[in-house]
């Protein structure tokens, strides 16, 4: 601790190192007896307690701690006034100024050393409370980074949460779309190889009947026999035979894919939170249905029982988002006891009052009474590692109760199943 004492007298000035040395924390003692030199030797030796006179000549006492206190570059530094001024108006008026404490002259040693000790306690403490504040401040610029990482964090997760959804949707569509193309594509093989025929007995017809003499030597009906043959021969008895399915089927592919892709255009349209639009929820199942079906074949059937009339305001994007999240789940569930028989899956939903309530419900492995409260938490999963992130249900849960202001809740019995219970709001129209 350092201390500068400033006082016209050099008796004084003596006095006071004589006692000031046999305080141990004081670690530099300097002495002025010039007050006009004071700030310029508490600029240059770093003082924390200054020891001032109040009456000098020149400048006075007050002069200076009213300088020093309007400056804020010494708000650490502790002021002690010496003082022999016996009136309380000049005590107060020290006070008001910022003073810390005061010592009477003549100098008394154990009235120095008393208050030289509390100033050098409180120097300390309020030292010790400074560092203090920087650590908890620099915690606090350390908290809000990561505070803000971690919101960086969560939304590239929820972000890659929804792209796994996306990729999810993108695989049962491609399966959905292959299959009738599939059909169409061979279906098309075999009419280009059926048309090559046909055009072979039009080239046929064409030369035997527009020509000149082919005609000639043949009565008609040799020429009808002949055609005739010609026609069996090609086959085309029995390619006309099926042409009829072949272009019946093909169109039911055409028109499967055009369903797809119509179900699709609806999913392409953007999906800001604030996008919600009149939905009917037995449609919006049936397509989640449509783009989950290739997760669920040999895993489970389902059985529906929705009212067509149930209407909801939703963001169908994000509800299909919550509805594909459930249902994978449980069929996950299911294909996880690798049973031989199939799962079910029964979604059903229901108009009370102003709420549609919408059932899930499984008959698969069923959730340990300890998981029910943390399954909607982000990042818990069963699955392992790689296999889920543990967002699914705490991104529904979002999108239902703050996005759709609806409640979300689950219920199971260990070995027989779950079911998770979305209740939103109502259309009536
Ligand atoms: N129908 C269900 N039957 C049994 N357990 C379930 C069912 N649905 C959810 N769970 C449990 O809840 C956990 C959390 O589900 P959530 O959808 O949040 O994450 P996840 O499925 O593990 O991962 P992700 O959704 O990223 O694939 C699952 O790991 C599973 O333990
Ligand atoms: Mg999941």
């Amino acid at each position: 601790m350092k201390v500068l004492v400033v006082d016209d007298s050099q008796l004084n000035l003596a006095i006071a190192k004589r006692y000031l040395e046999t305080i141990p924390d004081i670690t530099q003692i300097v002495l002025c007896n010039d007050p006009v030199k004071a700030k310029k030797l508490l600029d240059e030796e770093g003082i924390d307690i200054l020891i001032l006179d109040i009456i000098m000549p020149g400048i006075t006492g007050f002069d200076i701690i009213a300088a020093l206190r309007s400056d804020p570059k010494y708000d650490d530094l502790l002021i002690i006034m010496l003082t022999s001024l016996e009136d309380m108006d000049s005590y107060q008026r020290c006070f008001e100024l910022g003073v810390f404490d005061y010592i009477n002259k003549p100098i008394n040693p154990i009235e120095l050393t008393a208050r030289l000790k509390v100033a050098i306690e409180w120097k300390n403490n309020s030292n010790h409370l400074k560092s203090l504040i920087n650590v908890i401040t620099k915690q606090n610029e350390d908290l809000k980074e990561m505070n803000a990482k971690l919101t960086d964090a969560k939304f590239s997760l929820v972000q890659s949460e929804k792209m796994a959804a996306i990729g999810q949707l993108a695989a049962g569509i491609a399966h959905e779309i292959n299959n009738p193309m599939g059909f169409v594509n061979s279906n098309f093989d075999v009419l280009k190889k059926y048309f090559v025929r046909i055009i072979e007995f039009i080239n046929y017809v064409n030369t035997k009947f527009c020509s000149n003499n082919s005609f000639e030597n043949q009565s008609l009906a040799e020429c009808a026999a002949e055609v005739e043959a010609k026609y069996k021969a090609l086959k085309l008895d029995l390619i006309m035979g099926e042409l009829d399915g072949i272009f019946t089927d093909s169109s039911a592919g055409i028109q499967r894919v055009t369903e797809i892709v119509q179900s699709l255009r609806i999913y392409a349209r953007s999906s800001a939170d604030t996008d919600k639009d009149t939905m009917v929820l037995l449609n919006l199942i049936q397509q989640v249905l449509l783009i989950t079906k290739n997760e669920l074949k040999f895993v489970t059937n389902v059985e529906l029982d929705i009212p067509e009339d149930i209407i909801l305001y939703c963001n169908r994007i994000q509800l299909s988002q919550v509805f594909v999240n459930i249902i994978l789940n449980a069929a996950q569930a299911i294909k996880s006891q690798n049973r031989e028989d199939m799962g079910t899956i029964k979604i059903s939903a229901e108009a009370i009052g102003t709420e549609v309530r919408i059932r899930f419900q499984d008959d698969g492995p069923g959730i340990p009474e300890e998981n029910l409260s943390k399954i909607f938490e982000p990042f818990f999963t069963t699955k392992e590692i790689g296999k889920g992130t543990g967002l699914g249900l705490s991104v529904s849960y979002d999108i239902i109760v703050n996005k759709h202001n609806g409640s979300f809740g689950v219920s199971s019995e260990p070995g027989k199943g779950a079911t998770f219970t979305v209740t939103l709001p109502l259309v009536t129209v």
